[in-house]
């Protein structure tokens, strides 16, 4: 979420970040191998969101390279 927003992408969000409202949720397009495993937070959010494991709640997750991601709102 950090990086998308200070790449000026909007970034949807009710939590600010906090890991509630997987608002932020974003589709991996690429790269999803240079992601952080989920932590605890986030493996919640996608389990109660039924989100395929391609889809990533950005304020939870550490970029550690090159990925590729899009929204629906984009
Ligand atoms: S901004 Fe709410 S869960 Fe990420």
């Amino acid at each position: 979420m950090e990086a998308l927003l200070k790449a000026g992408l909007p970034v949807a969000s009710s939590c600010n970040g906090d890991g509630v409202c997987a608002k932020c949720k974003v589709m991996i397009i690429e790269g999803n191998e240079n992601l952080s495993p989920p932590n605890e937070t986030e493996a919640f959010l996608q389990e109660k969101n039924s989100l395929p494991n391609t889809t990533r709640i950005s304020c939870q997750v550490q970029i550690l390279g090159p990925i590729k991601v899009d929204t629906t709102y984009w």
